[in-house]
């Protein structure tokens, strides 16, 4: 049986192996996957004792991203601009291939949303990690702009910069959020932590749409207030099922579908 897993420190209360054992069993696939804590001091050679067990692929988690980053022998395109992994491919002549499904989850999510993304004006809040992952599969459904705001304006700034070539795409301060957006996604922690960053009222256009990164049993601060201000809101939840598809596709090379996966997990939440 092929292995795979998923990393994380902590890694208890990750949904990832049930959201694989449904895939495996909806399309048929002989493979096992489990949940690793890595060693917070050598993820490197938590992968390599994985593989050397006949691990053959992994999902990768918080907060280890960057380290998966660093020891694959090559990178997505995506990946590699994203500065972080969440998959890895163990290939057949034993070198490791890494790429980012988390930006392609988000899109995916969006679109069974029914959320309009070409010609958008969207407005992402945060400029981490999280971020970072998702902004070039935003870019190629062609908004009309995307702004990215921070806490920290530089980083935004520094990220705007990272991601110019590949569409329009603007950095700012909390300060600089200016006029109506179509979709705002919020991909700041903030949110864990029940705290929302200042924002204006009036922030959505007609129709507007607003989307955390978050989920959980009931909605986030950000949508919350969100949902005050009139905009439909919609959690991660279904990112965190559409990254895992994804992952599952570059093992597999098939697609599972989601929605069957995401309803049960949805009831799990209550
Ligand atoms: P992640 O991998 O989850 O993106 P990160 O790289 O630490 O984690 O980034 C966290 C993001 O949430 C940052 O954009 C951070 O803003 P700063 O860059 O200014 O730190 C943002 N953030 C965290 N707590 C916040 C808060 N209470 N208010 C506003 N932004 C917050």
């Amino acid at each position: 049986t092929d292995r795979y897993c998923v990393f994380g420190h902590p890694i208890g209360h990750s949904k990832s192996p049930a959201i694989h054992a449904a895939f495996a069993a909806e399309t048929g696939q002989q493979m096992e996957y489990v949940a690793i804590e890595a060693p917070l001091d050598d993820f490197a050679g938590a992968w390599r004792a994985f593989v050397s067990k006949g691990g053959r692929g992994a999902n990768v988690t918080v907060p280890f991203k960057q380290d998966a980053w660093q020891l694959c022998d090559q990178l997505s395109d995506q990946a590699r601009r994203a500065g972080a992994v969440n998959t890895l491919v163990l290939h057949e002549d034993g070198t490791t291939w890494g790429d980012t499904t988390d930006g392609v989850g988000l899109v995916a999510d969006l679109r069974r949303n029914d959320v309009m993304l070409e010609a958008a004006r969207i407005l992402v809040l945060g400029a981490g990690g999280a971020v970072r992952g998702v902004l070039e599969p935003l870019l190629a459904e062609k908004p009309r702009q995307i702004k990215v705001v921070n806490r920290t304006a530089e980083k935004a700034i520094e990220l705007a910069q990272d991601f110019a070539a590949l569409g329009a795409i603007e950095g700012a301060g909390l300060d600089g959020i200016d006029g109506q957006y179509d979709l705002v996604i919020n991909g700041t922690s903030a949110s864990l932590a029940g705290d929302l960053p200042p924002l204006p009222d009036s922030l959505f256009a007609d129709g507007g749409v607003a989307y955390d990164m978050m989920y959980g049993a009931e909605p986030t601060v950000f949508l919350a207030w969100a949902q005050r201000q009139g905009a439909r809101g919609i959690d991660g939840l279904g990112m965190l099922v559409g990254q895992a598809a994804a992952s599952f596709e570059l093992w597999r090379g098939v697609r599972p579908a989601v929605d069957g996966v995401l309803d049960e997990l949805r009831s799990q939440l209550q």
